[in-house]
């Protein structure tokens, strides 16, 4: 049988990162210390968790996905 359009393959997200957690894992940010951007990781891969380390390259590379940080610009006032 073959299926159209792409295949997933479900596994976790989050393969190694505070897995002693009870729970989810949540980051709160009370008042960053922003760079003139800061890029958080969405690959759950880096080693700087919750900040990418641009891990994501690798990652997407090996699985062919393409999963990038989200950038938090400070604004200029
Ligand atoms: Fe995870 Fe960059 S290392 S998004």
């Amino acid at each position: 049988m073959t299926m159209a359009g792409p295949t997933h393959v479900l596994v976790h997200v989050n393969p190694d990162i505070h897995k002693n957690h009870a729970d989810k894992i949540v980051d709160y940010f009370d008042k960053p210390n922003l760079t003139d951007f800061t890029a958080f990781c969405r690959c759950w891969r880096s080693r700087d968790f919750p900040y990418c380390n641009g891990f994501h390259h690798d990652y997407n590379k090996l699985l062919g996905d393409n999963v990038g940080p989200i950038l938090i610009r400070r604004k200029n006032v």
